[in-house]
């Protein structure tokens, strides 16, 4: 059933690529407290509908989000095409809850592929398993759900059947009216909802069928952040999609093979638009935690949540400036890069392509690189990445001591070139 071949294949450009937006936008973005506003305040399906009714985005440019995701090194996207409050930003033939039945009256789906596509950006798309729109998913009994409990939602009348179908048709609806889909994003399992209880091996099979080199992650069933999907069942999925964390170890597969996974993180706290959540990660710091995925052989797929108007916040943009002006110059150092074999070093982290170390210095040492872990003999070259300046092998008295390692003379300058990252790079015959 799983067919290693045909899987390394479909995981090149995931596995080369390492660095994609995510993009949380929906009717959410305009109470502005985030995704899970509805379940969180328990807000009723009528008193959300203000939000349907007024969802009429004045700045709303796909074209300007790639811009920003290609400026920022960003392969690959991913956007909610539904999230958890059943609101579709694609027009799909099965609802009339969606973005083109709204005062906005455009295909956002159809739009952000188009802009992004431009720009050679590949294409996901987020789709929620949750519903908490439709009448046919669990109120009352549901963990979740914002009129879990309320005795005037309850369960007796509902076809979770018919919920299944209406799922499973949306999903062929964006699996085949939209072209090429490079990534589909599901989310997510909980309590008894998991794997055939979303008749996950059907829906998989059909994806499969209608999209054969996409790329599906691991939220059909229970996933875990810190375990690799043992490729055990069709909906398995591709990839481990830890959430807001890093494995200490990276992942491992059920043969103890290095396993794809992707870590997805918030700048701030919120994955959709939160308008008093300015707890914002400096881009120094996201720098040092995409080295950190890479370094470990992940991928970071970093989130933006655009606001009521479809602007993605300032400080954001900021961000992703910030990140586009390191990547430009050390992006070598991340793309089709991985693990090293080799212990961290203390000064921070090492990537590896083929015959190729980055050394990512993160904390400037006391006298020279210690390039720990590597013999002078096959060492064909070593330069820093940004500037392409030849760095020499230190040979002070004082570093004749470390017998066997070779010490790297970065300068007399005690302040590294770059803050976030200054990255190393040393060829080997
Ligand atoms: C969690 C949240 C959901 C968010 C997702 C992103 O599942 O419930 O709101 O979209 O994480 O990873």
């Amino acid at each position: 059933m799983f067919d290693a071949k045909t899987y390394e294949k479909r995981m090149e450009w995931f596995n080369r690529d390492r660095f994609g937006m995510f993009i949380h936008w929906g009717l959410y973005a305009i109470p502005a407290r985030g995704e899970w506003v509805r379940s969180k305040e328990r807000i009723s399906l009528s008193d959300y509908q203000k939000y349907f009714g007024a969802f009429n985005p004045s700045r709303f440019d796909p074209a300007e989000w790639a811009k920003l995701a290609k400026e920022a090194g960003m392969k690959y996207a991913v956007l909610t095409a539904k999230h958890h409050d059943g609101f579709c930003l694609f027009d799909s033939k099965y609802t009339d809850y969606k973005s083109t039945n709204t005062p906005m009256g455009r295909d956002i789906v159809r739009e952000y592929i188009d802009a992004f596509r431009a720009e050679g950006i590949r294409t996901g798309l987020y789709y929620s398993l949750l519903d908490w729109r439709h009448p046919d998913y669990p109120h009352f009994t549901d963990n979740i759900h914002p009129m879990r409990g309320n005795p005037e939602h309850k369960d007796e009348d509902r076809s979770f059947g018919n919920y299944l179908e209406y799922m499973h048709n949306q999903v062929k609806e964006l699996c085949t009216d939209y072209g090429k889909i490079d990534l589909m994003w599901f989310d997510f399992s909980y309590d008894h909802l998991t794997g055939e209880a979303w008749r996950a091996s059907d829906l998989m099979r059909m994806v499969r069928r209608l999209q054969p080199d996409i790329i599906i992650d691991d939220r059909l069933e229970y996933g875990s952040a810190l375990y690799a999907p043992e490729r055990k069942t069709v909906y398995s999925g591709d990839y481990a999609s830890p959430e807001q964390v890093i494995p200490p170890n990276g992942l491992r597969d059920e043969n103890g093979r290095p396993a794809a996974w992707e870590a997805c993180v918030t700048m701030n706290n919120n994955w959709g638009y939160n308008s008093t959540d300015n707890y914002w990660k400096p881009a120094d710091m996201l720098i040092r935690k995409l080295v950190e995925c890479v370094s470990k052989g992940g991928n970071m797929l970093l989130n933006v949540g655009p606001d009521a108007n479809g602007a993605i916040p300032e400080a954001s943009v900021q961000i992703l400036r910030d990140i586009s002006r390191w990547m430009s110059k050390n992006g070598e150092s991340i793309y089709g890069c991985g693990p090293s074999g080799m212990d961290k070093p203390e000064f921070g982290r090492i990537t590896k392509r083929g015959n190729t170390l980055y050394y990512h210095v993160t904390e400037n040492t006391v006298g020279p690189l210690p390039l720990i872990g590597i013999d002078i003999q096959n060492i064909k070259s070593i330069s820093f990445l940004d500037s392409g300046a030849e760095i020499l092998t230190a040979s002070e008295w004082y570093t004749k001591q470390a017998e066997g390692v070779v010490m790297a003379d970065l300068g007399p300058d005690p302040v590294l070139p770059d803050r976030a990252d200054t990255v190393v790079k040393v060829e080997l015959i």
